[in-house]
């Protein structure tokens, strides 16, 4: 657009707009200079940030945080109590403004589209409001309203997703009555209550006993054949293992790594081994170097008549040794 009145001569014509902001960290602004905005947001992902810094006073709970998360993915935030986790969650849920950088969900800037946003993102946070004397279905329902679903949907909607996180048995009883396993299946139930392409679930699990948590597993694995992209986070690094495809370790607000467990392993050059059991009932440890390396082993080993094997598992590469190699030497 050309807001220059005819009569003088026409500028020089514009330097190209770059697609995406340059990378560096410390080129990071304001998210509504269009110049490092991206034109045309990337479809594939759910969520894009770049720069972005959250400062109270002197402390940067985030400092200049760079995300790309694809859709589908169940993307798990580690760090530490103070990492800047909610202050992350908070920003993509529209309810925090950054001080720098930006956001997009589903393409949709936090801060210049917000509604957008909260049509595509459902945001569960870390603690449950205190919802006096509502039942369940009666919460399911006040918050059906605030987002102006017809109220001849509700009865249908609200059986659905109570059916989904297994409360329908609950639907009469006091929400403060709930055991907190299922205060946290309520709340992921309300999350979902706009049917969003994108969950933001930060610590579900904390103050859940292991079944409730493999529960809660099993439920967000299920959400993501639905379809759903899940953003999930944790300070206890065990409980995302297993679920979570990529991993962004941060701390004191900066993303130290980020990739696939077993990615982030091998750039650190973390000692890796297959554990095998063999028929006859003898384990051996196999170190291998990368994953390349493991399917060579199990290859070998399996095509290998005189010891067949009965078992295999991979040992010393969980999360926990992936944090404290990460996270080494940084002080809190
Ligand atoms: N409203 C606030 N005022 C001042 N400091 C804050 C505020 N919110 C968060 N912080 C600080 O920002 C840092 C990151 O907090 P937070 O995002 O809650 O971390 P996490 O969720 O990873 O535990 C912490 O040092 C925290 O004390
Ligand atoms: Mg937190």
């Amino acid at each position: 657009m050309n807001h220059e009145p005819a009569a003088p001569p026409p500028p020089p014509p514009a330097p190209p707009v770059p697609l995406a902001p340059p990378s560096p960290m410390a080129e990071a602004r304001p998210f509504h200079d269009p110049l490092h905005m991206p034109e045309q947001p990337e479809q594939d992902l759910v969520v894009q940030t770049r720069g972005l810094t959250k400062t109270y006073g002197q402390l940067y709970a985030l400092n200049n945080l760079d995300l790309d998360i694809p859709r589908g993915t169940i993307f798990g935030m580690i760090g530490p109590n103070g990492a800047g986790k909610s202050t992350a969650f908070l920003i993509l849920a529209t309810l925090l403004v950054p001080t720098k950088g930006w956001a997009t969900v589903c393409g949709h800037p936090t801060l210049d589209e917000p509604k957008s946003v909260r049509r595509k993102m459902g945001y569960m946070p870390d603690v449950m409001g205190v919802y006096e004397n509502l039942t369940v279905t009666e919460y399911l329902e006040f918050h059906a309203a605030t987002y102006h679903i017809p109220s001849a949907e509700w009865p249908e909607l609200i059986h659905g997703l109570l059916e989904l996180v297994e409360l329908d048995v609950k639907r009469q009883t006091i929400v403060d009555d709930l055991s907190r396993g299922m205060k946290q299946r309520l709340s992921l139930a309300r999350a979902l209550i706009h049917d969003p392409e994108l969950l933001i679930l930060d610590e579900p699990a904390s103050g859940l006993d292991p079944r409730a948590r493999i529960e809660l597993r099993q439920l967000l694995i299920q959400l993501q054949d639905m379809g759903k992209t899940i953003l999930i986070s944790s300070h206890i690094l065990a409980e995302l293992q297993q679920m979570c495809s990529e991993i962004a370790v941060i701390e004191a607000g900066r993303l130290l790594a980020s990739g696939s467990p077993n990615a982030i392993m091998d750039s650190l050059g973390a000692g890796r081994a297959v554990r095998v059991t063999f028929a006859d009932g003898s384990v051996e440890d196999f170190p291998v170097a990368d994953d390349a390396a493991q399917q060579e082993l199990l290859r070998r080993l399996v095509l290998d008549d005189a010891r067949p094997v009965s078992e295999f598992t991979s040992v010393s590469r969980d999360l926990e040794d992936l944090f404290l190699k990460i996270t080494e030497g940084i002080v809190q």
